[in-house]
């Protein structure tokens, strides 16, 4: 009844948001949706792990989202390496901050938490151990790109996907290239013959330097290494894993599958 009376409305129930999210973001990684499940109320509970740049922006897309689908949804915890900016995204939208943890575990503490969808927007060296947690714990996943800086990282990304899969989790990636109009225009113009079969191509990024932070006189090794992560190839994976991933993710995307040969080269400007 009551899902009769959300579509009259034109609303969407959480149940079926999540459904419908799964089964696209599932889809994304190239497999179905057939067991997805949500429990609870009517309210989605979402944390962030990673209070940085991207993480603050995630979380307030994710905020328009439900907005934008009459949906509430609810900021319960937040996690960061450092306490400051845990608990700095925290008093934004209301967490205490016995609910903003911080430290290299605080991941864990946060998926004890009667979270649903956990963001993750660490630096990308972190992630496959992020990721699986989360998983394990049976949450529902927005992930940053990269999602891994090396091939360990990126095959345990894939057990967990798969894991995922088999609870019925939805899991998005942030290679937002697929959604967005342009890009999506093109694709179906080039699914549909407009140039006929694409037998190779090229993609590019060029940037210029990327950001350095001072080092606090507080700072660890590890401290330093955490907030400068885009100067070093073992947190980033460095400027074709890093940046490049989403022009890649389009070249493989309009090809329809990955090349069968590939070449790429590039260098990094730095501090
Ligand atoms: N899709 C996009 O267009 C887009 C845009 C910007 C950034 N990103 C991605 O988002 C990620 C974050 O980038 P950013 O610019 O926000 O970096 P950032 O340095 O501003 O933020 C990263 C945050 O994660 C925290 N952190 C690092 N390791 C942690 C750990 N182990 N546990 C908890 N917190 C930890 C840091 O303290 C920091 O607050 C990167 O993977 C980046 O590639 C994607």
């Amino acid at each position: 009844m009551k899902k009769k009376a959300n579509e009259k409305a034109g609303e969407v129930s959480r149940r079926d948001f999540i459904k419908a999210s799964a089964a696209v973001s599932l889809a994304a990684m190239g497999v179905s949706a057939n067991r997805i499940f949500a429990a609870g109320s009517d309210k989605f509970h979402v944390a962030l792990i990673g209070c940085g740049g991207r993480g603050n922006g995630a979380l307030s897309n994710c905020l328009a989202a439900a907005k934008h689908i009459g949906r509430e949804m609810e900021v319960v915890a937040t996690a960061d390496w450092f306490q400051s900016r845990a608990e700095g995204t925290g008093k934004k939208h209301g967490v205490p901050n016995e609910r903003c943890f911080y430290g290299a575990d605080a991941y864990k503490k946060l998926l004890e938490t009667n979270v649903d969808v956990v963001c993750i927007a660490t630096s990308p060296n972190f992630r496959p151990v992020h990721f699986e947690a989360a998983v394990k714990a049976g949450k529902h996943v927005f992930m940053e790109k990269p999602v891994a800086v090396d091939p360990p990282g990126g095959r345990r990304i894939i057990e967990a996907g798969d894991l995922a899969h088999e609870k019925g989790l939805g899991v998005v990636a942030g290679t937002q290239r697929r959604h967005q109009n342009g890009y999506r225009r093109n694709a179906y113009a080039i699914k549909r013959g407009a140039i006929g079969q694409i037998l190779g191509g090229c993609v590019y990024w060029c940037g210029g330097a990327l950001w350095y932070r001072e080092e606090s006189n507080v700072d660890t090794d590890a401290d330093y290494l955490v907030r400068n992560w885009v100067s070093f190839t073992e947190m980033s994976g460095d400027h074709i894993v890093e940046q490049h991933v989403h022009n890649l993710d389009v070249a493989n995307w309009f090809i329809g599958h990955p090349p069968k040969t590939a070449l790429g080269f590039g260098g990094r400007g730095g501090w």
